[in-house]
């Protein structure tokens, strides 16, 4: 059984946090191992994954903590370059872990082909024509993937559509549902798709031109639910724990100058849950907002699709299509409170994750995160990323409301920025609280801090 609360992780070295990682999860420390040489996917693999291919490139594998969905514990795998996301959505797992974590649901795994007819002559006798075939054309298209098949997937059913109104007139277009079981499916559904192109054509005497298919994948969603005791969400502002220098009385600031300087200050819960509210609703009725509060979710969602080696494009186009389905673009998520005044927050959006096939199975690091998760099926990592999605929303939502978004984010940034000046070892945590302190996150400050603290060498 995995346990995902882990204190005091991000002060442990690489080793540690591996070793711990292991325990934590039951694993055996040789299977985590592989993930300390930067790069486990070799040049080699990736020459033959994508097309002229000369190296790969390495993206930071954080862990996210505390998340327990649906009674499980599972620890995380985010893969992400931007700072404060994997410390985000592991500090919101861990406030909603005390209202009993996340619960989450999902659809069948149904993906949709779609097939394009034109030049039909006469659509309603081509409609009837498909509806009198509907039988032995969805066993045709069951056929392209016997091992599928055998799984319990398949095509399910056909749906046909008249476009009334494009730029180049009226056609025909059918919805091919395939239940993909724990592909993505692109390869199945494309496959199929094709392979029922002639008789399409036969039985509609149109022309058959696209046969793809669609990412905006409504039969395949995920849904999660969380609730934070309201009493959980009252804090006071303090300088981010990252940020603190690891020895004692290494402080450049002493506690009363820290407070002052950085405006420490109280929150109740009923003013962190309204706060969170309010912006939701922002979001809720105002594209401009919504697209930023869904750039939010969408940082704990491709973290993690990313570290399992799914197609982050696919799921970047399905929420997105999701989000605007009524006609106006609008926020995935939803925050309100319960009749004792918890803060309630709900996500639902398209999830076409597979854990078989393509990257995932391809990528070493994709199978060590997959093992990590211990996920057994799509849906049941679908059902965690969705859960991550709604703690990274909450993470931005609760430092937009309060202290906002600079605080934490500068703080983590000051570090690349110390990185990017020249500092190495101790001198990245020093350089970077003295800017922080300073509220100057620069790189030429950075640069002029580090010459007075590099030793000067004769
Ligand atoms: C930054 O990567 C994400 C946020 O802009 C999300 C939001 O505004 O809700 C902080």
């Amino acid at each position: 059984m995995t346990n995902s609360r882990i204190p005091g992780f991000y002060k442990l070295s690489l080793d540690q946090k591996l070793d711990a990682l292991a325990k934590a999860a039951g694993m055996d420390l040789d299977l985590l191992t592989p993930l300390l040489t930067s790069g486990l996917l070799t040049t080699q693999e990736a020459d033959l994954m994508v097309e002229n291919v000369v190296a790969t490139h390495n993206l930071p594998l954080g862990i996210g903590l505390n998340f327990t969905i649906n009674g499980i514990d599972r620890l995380i795998p985010m893969v992400i370059e931007e700072p404060s996301v994997v410390a985000g959505a592991s500090f919101m797992a861990k406030l909603a872990r005390t209202g009993g974590g996340f619960h989450a649901t999902s659809s069948a795994p149904e993906m949709i082909g779609q097939i394009q007819i034109l030049d039909v002559d006469d659509i309603p006798a081509a409609i009837m024509a498909i509806e009198g075939e509907r039988g032995s054309l969805l066993a045709q298209a069951d056929q392209i993937d016997p091992i599928l098949k055998e799984l319990g997937g398949g095509a399910r059913d056909l749906e046909i559509r008249v476009i009334e109104d494009s730029p180049i007139g009226a056609f025909l277009v059918l919805h091919l549902i395939y239940d993909v079981r724990d592909a993505m499916g692109a390869n199945a559904v494309n496959t199929a798709c094709e392979k029922l192109a002639p008789r399409l054509e036969e039985l509609t005497g149109g022309r058959v031109h696209l046969r793809i298919l669609s990412n905006l994948s409504d039969r395949r969603l995920a849904k999660v639910k969380c609730t934070i005791p309201v009493d959980e969400l009252a804090f006071e502002t303090s300088p981010h724990p990252n940020l603190l220098p690891r020895g004692e009385g290494t402080s450049p600031l002493s506690p009363r100058e820290r407070a002052e300087g950085e405006g420490i200050r109280n929150y109740t819960g009923e003013e962190v849950r309204d706060g969170i509210i309010e912006a939701w609703a922002f979001a809720a009725v105002d594209p401009y907002r919504a697209a930023t509060h869904n750039k939010g979710i969408m940082n704990g969602v491709d973290a993690v699709v990313i570290a399992t080696g799914n197609d982050w494009r696919a799921i970047e186009a399905g929420a997105h299509a999701f989000a605007a389905r009524d006609g106006k673009y609008t926020s995935l998520s939803t925050w309100g409170q319960d009749g004792d005044g918890n803060l309630v927050g709900t996500l639902e959006m398209p999830m076409a994750v597979g854990i078989v096939g393509g990257a995932t199975r391809v990528h070493p690091t994709a199978q060590i995160a997959l093992k990590l998760m211990k996920v057994n099926t799509a849906s049941e990592l679908a059902e965690i990323i969705v859960a991550v999605g709604l703690a990274q929303n909450l993470a931005a939502l609760r430092a937009l409301a309060t202290e906002g978004i600079q605080r934490g984010h500068m703080s983590l940034h000051a570090r690349q920025v110390a990185i990017a000046a020249g500092a190495s070892g101790e001198l990245v945590e020093q350089v970077a609280a003295q800017m922080v302190a300073e509220k100057m996150v620069r790189i030429d400050r950075a640069e002029e801090i580090l010459k007075k603290k590099k030793p000067i060498i004769r």
